[in-house]
């Protein structure tokens, strides 16, 4: 309650005591100080400081929309600003085709999958506050084994106002059966163009039929908060450093929606956090999670879990199987510290409604036998380390804070080798750590939730992006395979992005 009270002016002047490490250090001392005073709080707090979003149960859930394709095979995607109804109020969110969350794109490995992507956005010479061009907007296939080169996943394509641009992606080496996610990518402007509205999720379908039986959702997470009509704006540095997270928390546009299931059924959520900076916690009332795949595939079998944590562009595909007792169970983000200046929240996601006869579906006993966690001797690979840090406004990776390709923490690798990377954090802030490309088998992580570290080195679980715990460390096993040309790896806080923390991955090789 508290913290609510400090304003911008108390923000800036701690911005303005800034000095390299100190700054994040001075402000966990503040928060900590503020939830020792708050105590524990009544009204509107929870148990230690925890604030309570419990919205009540809202309109019923709905799937994300699915794009479709054109007569020639192609998804067309407009960016485009559209009238959007968020929790009841008329908004204006960047969108592709008018759709918030994006719709679903579909695609399968060996296909060739096409988008045509036509900027749509108003023509402008404004710049937003880092000083870049607004309205400047491309495509990134995050999740995607695609080539990292036009007419591909590259981040040097950029569309003005006006623009479109074909994309093309092999996905002959594609992993079957994970769901991925579309944004925009173009430094300096994605955070605002992300939290705008701008992501939407893209499934390569599943080779196998073992989960085909269940009814299968996708839920699009993602957090805004509105001033009137529109997302609010990035007005100062410390919507940077800290990364926006909004009050209107959201799965698929809705604030708590309702989804029903029958007792004892089975289902299938496919979940993405394509919020820009809030961490979700998940946890489902009165049930266990079963978790089947994450970011890069589906897993051997199914891995029973109490609690997942979910951070910026992770996801997870889970198995929840009803329970006998006919009632509501809320699908909650349990409380859980980033650091920084965020608060610990608990937020009702959506309200499952369990009700009607009975069926008795069972859980699969395997789901993709093939996953196995990588065993070789990792003493002779290469080491890359990447230490990531923030200080006065900016994000770093090795000391360099990204401007461009020419300034920027950059390396190269040899297509067809494994590498060693390890991600120092060296801030009190945990940061979700991303690769393009080549998604990586996590070896050891230090620091943070100990059940997240313990569920990712041990299930033959491929990961793009991977919390490294704030003052902590990850090692992770990286393959460098089929793609070569120029990439990108970032934290996924994806203001921090914006303000540097990024690097170029420069993979050299030939295509096989
Ligand atoms: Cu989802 Cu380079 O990002
Ligand atoms: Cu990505
Ligand atoms: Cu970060």
């Amino acid at each position: 309650m508290k913290r609510k009270g400090m304003s911008r002016r108390e923000f800036m002047a701690l911005a303005s005591l800034a000095t390299a490490g100190g700054y994040l250090h001075l402000q966990n001392g503040i928060a900590r100080a503020m939830m020792g005073s708050g105590g524990m709080g009544g009204g509107g707090m929870g148990g230690g400081g925890t604030t309570i979003i419990n919205p009540p149960p809202g309109s019923p859930f709905k799937d994300p929309a699915e794009a479709v394709k054109n007569a020639l095979g192609v998804y067309e995607l407009a960016v485009q600003e559209a009238q959007v109804n968020v929790n009841g109020t008329w908004a204006t969110l960047l969108t592709y085709n008018g759709a918030f969350p994006g719709p679903t794109i579909r695609a399968r490995r060996g296909e060739t999958l096409r988008v045509q992507l036509k900027n749509f956005l108003p023509s402008t010479t404004e710049k937003n506050i880092l000083g870049h061009t607004k309205n400047i907007t491309n495509l990134h296939t995050h999740g995607l084994h695609v080539s990292p080169e036009p007419p591909a996943d590259s981040m040097m394509i950029q569309l003005k106002p006006g623009e479109i641009y074909d994309y093309s992606y092999d996905l002959g080496h594609e992993e079957p059966g994970h769901l991925n996610f579309y944004h925009p990518h173009v430094h300096g402007v994605v955070a605002e163009q992300y939290w705008g509205g701008l992501a939407g999720p893209l499934v390569i379908e599943d080779d196998t039929t073992a989960l085909a039986g269940y009814e299968t959702h996708i839920m699009v997470l993602k957090d805004l908060t509105l001033s009137g009509s529109a997302p609010t704006p990035y007005t100062s540095m410390m919507d940077y450093m800290h990364g926006k997270e909004g009050n209107l928390v959201m799965v698929n546009g809705q604030v708590n929606p309702v989804l029903n299931i029958r007792p004892g059924q089975v289902q299938r959520w496919r979940i993405v956090n394509a919020s820009n900076a809030r961490f979700y916690k998940l946890s489902l009332e009165g049930h266990s999670l079963y978790l089947v795949g994450t970011d890069g595939g589906l897993l051997d079998k199914l891995y029973h879990i109490s609690s997942l944590l979910l951070s910026p562009g992770e996801r997870a595909d889970i198995l929840v199987k009803a329970s006998r007792t006919a009632k509501s169970y809320r699908f909650l983000s349990l409380p859980y510290s980033r650091g920084g200046m965020s608060s610990q929240q608990q937020v009702t996601l959506l309200t499952l409604s369990c009700k009607g006869a009975t069926v008795n579906s069972s859980l699969p006993t395997s789901v993709n036998p093939g996953a196995k966690r990588v065993v070789m001797d990792t003493s002779m690979l290469p080491r890359r380390t990447l230490t990531l840090s923030m200080m006065q406004g900016r994000g770093y990776i090795n000391g360099i804070s990204f401007t461009d390709m020419d300034h920027t923490y950059k390396f190269m690798s040899h297509l067809g080798g494994w590498e060693v990377w390890e991600i120092i954090n060296q801030s009190g802030m945990d940061h979700p750590f991303h690769q393009h490309v080549n998604s990586a088998q996590i070896l050891s992580i230090t620091g943070g939730d100990s059940a997240y570290a313990s569920l990712y080195t041990t299930i033959p679980a491929w990961k793009d992006v991977v919390i490294v715990p704030k003052w902590g460390k990850v090692t992770m096993l990286v393959p460098v395979m089929d793609w070569p040309g120029m990439t990108m790896f970032h934290c996924h806080i994806i203001e921090h992005e914006d303000i540097g923390m990024m690097g170029a991955w420069d993979i050299m090789g030939m295509p096989m």
